[in-house]
């Protein structure tokens, strides 16, 4: 299983990608936004932190134009992975994309049909966004295991981005699937490996060994 992390925020990828679990990252609009930087250098710089893939959104609405935009930011990196949005225009986009070895990561899957075309359209990933299902009081995961079963089924290549990931049960859950990839915010990354009893037991230890006579 690979994790991405989900996150424009260098610092985050910095102290991620230190710890040895980051195989990737993940962005979007909004991610990038939040940092007030310039959109080329700052993904400049995740690239250069990971090596690994890097997915950057392309915003436009005609396939003609989210293939030339795509063309561009394939053109920052070669780790980049454009993501394209879950539309008509998009799969399009999608299929001339792929023809010409450019990475494609289709965004904003919420339905399995949805996942069905994006592989039948030859993309490389495909996002599934289980928090915002959860949000609206859909079964997020369940979504993830049927595109888990289609693919299996018919054996697609495109692989399994489990995104919007919001805690680490949904985490966990992506595991027992076993989805090619979860993307991570890095709270939660930070969630998975903390437990009370852990930090119980380190203290205890620590005070153990201070009691033993040392020469
Ligand atoms: O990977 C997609 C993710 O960034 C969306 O997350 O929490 O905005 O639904 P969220």
């Amino acid at each position: 299983m690979k994790f991405f992390i989900d996150t424009a925020n260098v610092e985050e990828i910095r102290k991620a990608h230190d710890m040895g679990l980051i195989d990737g990252v993940t962005t979007n609009p909004t991610l990038i936004s939040k940092e007030g930087r310039d959109f080329r250098p700052l993904v400049s710089e995740i690239c250069e932190i990971v090596d690994g893939p890097v997915s950057v959104e392309a915003v436009s609405a005609k396939s003609e134009d989210l293939v030339a935009e795509a063309r561009t930011l394939s053109e920052i990196h070669e780790n980049i992975v454009v993501k394209i949005p879950m539309t008509f225009e998009g799969l399009r986009a999608v299929r001339i994309l792929t023809s010409e070895g450019i990475a494609t990561n289709v965004t904003l899957i919420f339905s399995p049909t949805q996942a069905l075309l994006a592989a039948k359209a030859g993309a490389t990933y495909a996002s599934p966004f289980i928090g915002r299902l959860d949000d609206v009081s859909h079964v997020g995961m369940d979504l993830v295991e049927q595109i888990i079963a289609i693919y299996d089924n018919y054996d697609f290549n495109t692989l399994v981005i489990v995104a919007s990931i919001r805690n680490p049960i949904h985490v966990l859950e992506a595991a027992l699937m076993g989805a090619d990839i979860a993307t991570i915010p890095y709270t939660v990354l930070e969630q998975l490996a903390k437990h009370p009893l852990t930090d119980v037991g380190v203290e205890r230890f620590l005070d153990d060994w201070k009691k033993i006579p040392k020469k």
